[in-house]
């Protein structure tokens, strides 16, 4: 892999997990492959757009992660599974000094996790974050499975509410891995820090966009990196920068 911005030069594993290292302090960065006419799916999933170097940086984001957040809609569709000790992630976690596991958070207005989904009995529980208006059979259903619930908002979640949440449990990192409605959620709230996002060289059409409605106001982050291998391009949006929000 090469770095392009901000400064020419071959970027190693080691120099990879430096690349996209973050400063201690709470931060929610997103984390999105698409291709170049912004479809972030292909047959239903984004398999078809990932390639060697977009899964290396998937597993450095995660590890660097405190906490994974992501729609229900996405831990669904692309079968999500809790981080694991023995997975890749985690041993590379482990080899950067962090603790080998981290939680998934499943972000569900309705509590539609199951309790007998494959994230439910994870080594770090998995939290379910909702909101008061969920189903309370479901919620408790979920608790009694060993998912942490946590009730952010009264007819819909309150992400800004949710992150403060999880920071109070010690996840002030989070890796937020979509989908698009969690995506524009986020970025109404106001709480997205960074878009890291991989464009695959490839035009699909007609799948889910990485945006699927508009936003109120568009949203002009600042490049504040770029990556290249096998003609797949990894840019680093910063958000926090003033007037990208
Ligand atoms: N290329 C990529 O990098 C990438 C990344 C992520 C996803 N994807 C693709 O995107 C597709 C999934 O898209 P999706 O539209 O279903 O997105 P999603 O945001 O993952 O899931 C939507 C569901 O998540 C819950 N949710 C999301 N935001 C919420 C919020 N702010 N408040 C409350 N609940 C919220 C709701 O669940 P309930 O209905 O349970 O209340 C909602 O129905 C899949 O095909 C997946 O493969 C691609």
């Amino acid at each position: 892999m090469r770095r392009l911005l901000p400064t020419p030069g071959d970027v190693d594993d080691a120099g990879l997990v430096d690349a996209y290292r973050l400063l201690p302090g709470r931060s929610l960065r997103v984390n999105f492959v698409a291709s170049l006419d912004g479809a972030i799916t292909v047959g239903g999933v984004s398999e078809g757009l990932g390639s060697p170097g977009d899964k290396r940086i998937f597993r450095v984001l995660r590890a660097l992660a405190d906490a994974v957040l992501v729609g229900h809609g996405t831990s669904s569709a692309e079968g999500y599974r809790p981080i694991t000790a023995d997975s890749a992630v985690g041993r590379l976690r482990a080899s950067i000094g962090r603790p080998p596991t981290a939680p998934v958070v499943v972000v569900s207005r309705r509590a539609s996790l199951s309790p007998d989904d494959r994230l439910v009995g994870a080594p770090s529980p998995t939290i379910c974050v909702t909101c008061e208006a969920a189903d309370p059979a479901r919620r408790a259903a979920l608790e009694g499975a060993g998912v942490r619930v946590l009730v952010c908002g009264e007819d819909d979640v309150d992400l800004p509410t949710a992150l403060d949440q999880l920071a109070g449990l010690g996840h002030e990192q989070v890796l937020c891995e979509g989908g698009p409605q969690l995506l524009h959620a986020a970025l109404t709230a106001g709480v997205v820090d960074e878009l890291d996002l991989s464009i695959a060289p490839a035009l699909v059409g007609g799948e889910s966009r990485l945006l699927a409605d508009a936003l109120g106001t568009p949203v002009r982050p600042a490049l504040v990196q770029l990556l290249e291998e096998d003609g797949v391009l990894f840019a680093r949006y910063s958000l926090a920068a003033p007037g990208a929000r």
